[in-house]
């Protein structure tokens, strides 16, 4: 298997299916849909999506039975994405190589397309459980795992507001990062695993892998933020320091946020060799540790 090859097929399987749930009626507030479509369609690397499937594909094959959820993964970060650039919280203008949705709408539309695709997340997958006569069961595990997620993300990022221009404790940093982007990744890896019906142990292992991962992917952002190439990136760089941001960056200096990167991806690699199919995972710690978008 081709690592790139496989994450650029499973992407765009994602893509495919988020088409199918875009709202293009013709309606008295077709902008408001336009812009959940315009940010969500922006071009992101779909990373959620494709965990809650890997996670699945090690026990399962039917990778179907994941879409719902993984398009309303999807949509629920986008939402976080929205929100977190808006004056109030980061105030970015570009996101997804493209102005930030309320560079490109107005405040009150990133707003509500930010509250919109939240709900829709929602909506989906209470359709889907009703519709479906097999695993419900399963399907509400997942559910309650993406509301927990969404409620950890949210705090995290409130955690992130709250100390912009304080110095914050190394225990407050690393739960800040487990939280606003560590959250929705275990949860995605652990939605992926839950619909598979993987055991308890299996489902403890892949948690303390999503935990590394989760904490990995912000340790690289932060360092992305300072060291990336923001054409590259599709947002700015130099935005965290100029805000006065609590980053692993500003905390520790490059090369010790480096290093501790590195630690981490290895924790989760060793726990994927155990894994007879988890090459692609095993490659995925290692893209986002080494990733430069
Ligand atoms: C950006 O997430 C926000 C963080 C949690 C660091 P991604 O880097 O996954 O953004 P997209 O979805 O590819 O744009
Ligand atoms: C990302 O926070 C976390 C969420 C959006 C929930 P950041 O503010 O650090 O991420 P970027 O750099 O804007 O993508
Ligand atoms: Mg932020
Ligand atoms: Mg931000």
């Amino acid at each position: 298997m081709d690592f790139k090859e496989e994450l650029i097929k499973k992407s765009t399987l994602i893509n495919e299916e988020i088409k199918k749930y875009l709202k293009r009626e013709d309606c008295p507030e077709r902008v408001l849909n336009e812009a959940m479509e315009y940010s969500l369609m922006a071009g992101g690397k779909r990373i959620r999506p494709v965990l809650i499937m890997a996670a699945y594909e090690l026990f399962k094959d039917d990778v179907q039975e994941v879409f719902p959820f993984a398009v309303a993964m999807e949509m629920v970060h986008t939402f976080s994405l929205i929100h977190d650039d808006l004056p109030g919280i980061d105030n970015d203008d570009y996101r997804r190589g493209k102005l930030t949705n309320h560079k490109k709408f107005n405040e009150a539309t990133a707003i509500l397309a930010g509250d919109s695709l939240l709900n829709y997340a929602y909506n989906i997958l209470i359709k889907n459980i009703i519709n479906s006569n097999s695993n419900s069961e399963r399907k509400m595990e997942a559910l309650k795992e993406l509301s927990n997620g969404i409620d950890r993300m949210i705090a995290g990022e409130y955690i992130d507001t709250e100390y912009e221009g304080k110095e914050i404790s190394s225990q407050y940093l690393e739960y800040m990062h487990e939280n606003k982007t560590g959250a929705l990744i275990t949860a995605s890896v652990r939605i992926g695993a839950l619909l598979a019906g993987a055991s308890l142990e299996d489902l403890n292992k892949l948690t303390i892998y999503s935990e590394r991962i989760g904490l990995a992917f912000q340790i690289r952002d932060d360092i992305l933020s300072e060291i990336g190439d923001s054409k590259i990136l599709g947002k700015p760089v130099g935005n965290d320091k100029e805000r006065g941001k609590c980053t692993y960056t500003t905390k520790y200096g490059l090369e010790t946020a480096q290093k501790m990167l590195n630690e981490i991806t290895n924790e989760a690699v060793n726990i994927m060799d155990s894994y007879e199919k988890g090459a692609f995972l095993k490659e995925l710690a290692l893209y986002i540790a080494n990733r430069n978008k």
